[in-house]
């Protein structure tokens, strides 16, 4: 496995390679691998890029608390067949400010764009940067982060990236908890509770199944909430997939997502389910 650490070696790279591109932050786990695995068996050359995007976190204690473990990551890479891995400093990526702000209307004023302002800028000009300099065929990203996926979509059609984006299911621990590198941070007594988080979003897909309305279904949901004061809850929102936005009633036809975020033991942590 190439490890590369400037833009010139990678854009050199990508001259001569058919490239499927995995985008990361590190801290690597089962969710991050299944999308290396789909990488390689549809590309000739799967890639990796890791990278803590600074302009993306809106809280520094995030950013500073990011789990980085890079011998590890770099060994999971090597041995689930990755054959390139991008692993640019700052100062690599960002050798000056970027001017450019990227504004995805009314896709970033819901979730987590309305409870992270700037986030999406911040994914969208990484993203859009690693596109360039690595030149991806196609580019793979986890449904885990469903809003993210709309984001980076839009972006793709709206400045004509040219790069086939394909999204992949959210890889769970066998207890239901939705891997995440934040994970890490979560004391054993809380990761044992963390689950409860999935259990909501099945339970709000099973009462709209039954004919609740989303309105219903949120109340309903509030109320598992209030036993569980260890969860501070951000947000549980019934939305459309095609544009993130509330549904007021619930339509079988319409691809339906119920999206949450919550704050366990000063981690913050986040879920949907898609159907
Ligand atoms: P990161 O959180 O490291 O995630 C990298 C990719 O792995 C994302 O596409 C994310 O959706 C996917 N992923 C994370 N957990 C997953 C799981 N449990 N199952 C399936 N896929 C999962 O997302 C980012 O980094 C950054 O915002 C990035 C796109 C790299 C831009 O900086």
């Amino acid at each position: 496995m190439k490890v590369l650490k400037t833009r010139i070696e990678t854009q050199n790279y990508a001259k001569s390679h058919e490239i499927g591109l995995v985008p990361t932050m590190g801290a690597l786990h089962d969710g991050h691998l299944s999308l290396i695995k789909r990488a390689k068996k549809d590309n000739e050359v799967c890639a990796a890029s890791i990278f803590v995007n600074p302009i993306q976190f809106n809280n520094p204690e995030d950013l500073e608390k990011y789990p980085r473990t890079l011998e590890k990551d770099l060994d999971l890479l090597e041995k689930t067949g990755c054959d390139m891995v991008f692993v640019p400093s700052v100062e690599e990526m960002y050798p000056e400010p970027v001017a450019l702000k990227m504004d995805f209307g009314p896709l970033e004023r819901v979730l987590e764009g309305a409870f992270r302002p700037g986030h999406f800028n911040g994914v969208g000009i990484v993203v859009s940067k690693l596109f360039h300099m690595i030149k991806p065929q196609r580019a793979y990203f986890g449904l885990k982060d469903l809003q993210q996926c709309a984001i980076i979509n839009r972006m793709v059609k709206d400045l004509n990236f040219g790069i086939d984006l394909v999204f992949c299911d959210t890889v769970r621990a066998e207890d239901g908890l939705a891997l995440s590198s934040r994970n890490a941070r979560l004391s054993t007594e809380d990761r044992a509770k963390a689950p409860f988080l999935y259990s909501t979003l099945q339970a709000g897909q099973e009462l709209l199944l039954e004919g609740k309305s989303p309105e219903e279904v949120k109340t309903e949901i509030q109320k598992m909430f209030n036993n569980r004061s260890e969860f501070e809850l951000e947000y549980y929102e019934i939305v459309d997939f095609e544009n993130l936005q509330n549904i007021s009633t619930y339509d079988p036809q319409v691809k339906t997502a119920i999206v949450l975020a919550a704050h366990l033991g000063g981690v913050r942590l986040i879920d949907n389910i898609l159907w």
